[in-house]
């Protein structure tokens, strides 16, 4: 019997297929020779392995009854403690207990909020560019990405203001603006303080939520933090960060916190998706933070992807030179290259045959256009890699430039 052609069958969303971007990081999976600077990937040689096995042996051997049961939708009381204690490292304000939720990662916070407070066709405040994954769960929850602009130096305030005023007279009702603030995805930037109490002071204004995404807060290469958007306003902030970047991806583990209306709606919405985050990482996580060894482990990660963004800031120096410009990050996993008069898009495939793999501009925008823009994550980039992979990318450019 053949089988029926079910794709006419398939929800309208889905029949979009996959994404340009999807085709790309298809590609640059196929390891070989590829120096591959796309994927957000944490060094997998800095996982502390032998910790980590230590820490789930302890936890299944110990409290098998909580480690592989079903956990609270909020999370486990313990790795709450945890995580609240956590927020005094970095932050002046801790959330109260029903101001918080663990998470099953960053993108689940995201799907999480999406389904508590986007109605078909609201509006969601985004920076141009922006983390192209989030684009995708706010669509996905029929909500409308509408853009703010950013400069040199990350998120201009004022456009806050007069995105929500855009939205408005379109007939969509804005209900969060998502920010990344610290060493963005995709621009690798910093915002300042002055601009964080600028955005906190219009959402205030304008009765907008922020939706603060801290994914890279703990990865400045000099250990420094600014005050987050959360601790300016948690009025009306919902911070959501993840562990996938410092910990590991493995246990999808992320939190929200904000005000507890918010986090209640969704802990409510997490009861019809995974119903809990998975209970065995959060054991490993708890200990790892109750045991110090999770702060302890930071410099070391600091200073790792800090090395890295070096190596490759004088490959791009030695190899692309002017024949684009960049970011120089403080912190995270990204770099942010303009190629004035080359449309990325069409530099991917060039760049594959070259040898060398990124993401191109254009998905990281809500709104379409041709776009010269085009990011390279050095986090997972051995360094003896990185003037390799700037030499092919300038030849990709030289050749695509004719
Ligand atoms: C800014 C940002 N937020 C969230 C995520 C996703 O986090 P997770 O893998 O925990 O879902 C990423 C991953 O690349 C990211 O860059």
């Amino acid at each position: 019997m053949s089988t029926p052609d079910w794709f006419g069958r398939l929800a309208e969303r889905a029949q979009a297929g996959p994404s340009e971007l999807s085709a790309v990081l298809a590609l640059a999976g196929s390891g070989g020779d590829l120096v591959d600077f796309s994927g957000g990937f944490p060094d997998p040689e800095l996982f502390d392995t032998r910790l980590l096995a230590e820490l789930a042996a302890k936890a299944i051997e110990t409290r098998p009854e909580v480690a592989l049961q079903y956990a609270s939708n909020r999370g486990l009381p313990g790795l709450r403690e945890a995580l609240r204690a956590d927020f005094a490292r970095t932050q002046s304000r801790t959330p109260a207990d029903d101001e918080l939720i663990v998470t099953s990662g960053g993108v689940d916070a995201m799907t999480l909020i999406s389904k508590a407070m986007l109605d078909p066709g609201d509006g969601v405040l985004v920076e141009a560019p922006s983390y192209l994954g989030a684009f995708s769960v706010f669509r996905s929850h029929e909500g409308v990405c509408v853009s703010m602009r950013n400069d040199e130096h990350g998120l201009i305030p004022a456009s806050l203001a007069e995105a929500a005023a855009d939205a408005r007279a379109r007939g969509i009702e804005p209900k969060f603006a998502y920010v990344i603030p610290d060493f963005q995805n995709p621009s690798g930037l910093l915002l300042s303080a002055e601009r964080r109490r600028e955005i906190v002071d219009t959402a205030r204004a304008e009765g907008l939520l922020v939706l603060e995404d801290v994914a890279y807060r703990d990865l400045a290469f000099d250990g420094s933090t600014l005050p987050s958007i959360y601790e300016l306003g948690p009025d009306v902030t919902v911070q959501v960060g993840t562990f996938s970047k410092t910990f590991s991806p493995g246990t999808r583990l992320g939190w929200a916190a904000g005000p507890a209306q918010v986090i209640d709606a969704m802990a409510q919405a997490k009861t019809n998706t995974d119903q809990c985050a998975g209970a065995l990482g959060q054991c490993m996580l708890e200990s790892l933070m109750r045991e110090g060894h999770y702060a302890r482990a930071l410099p070391h990660l600091q200073r790792a992807y800090g090395t890295r963004a070096q190596a490759l800031m004088a490959a791009l120096d030695e190899h692309v030179g002017s024949m684009a410009t960049w970011t120089r990050p403080a912190g995270g996993f990204f770099t942010w290259l303009d190629v004035p008069g080359v449309d990325t898009k069409l530099l991917a495939p060039v760049a594959i045959d070259a040898g060398v793999a990124f993401v191109p501009g254009a998905p990281f925008f809500a709104d379409p256009g041709a776009h010269s823009q085009l990011r390279l994550s050095f986090s997972r980039t051995p360094t003896g890699r990185m003037g390799e992979g700037a030499r092919r990318l300038a030849a990709a450019i030289g050749f695509q430039r004719g």
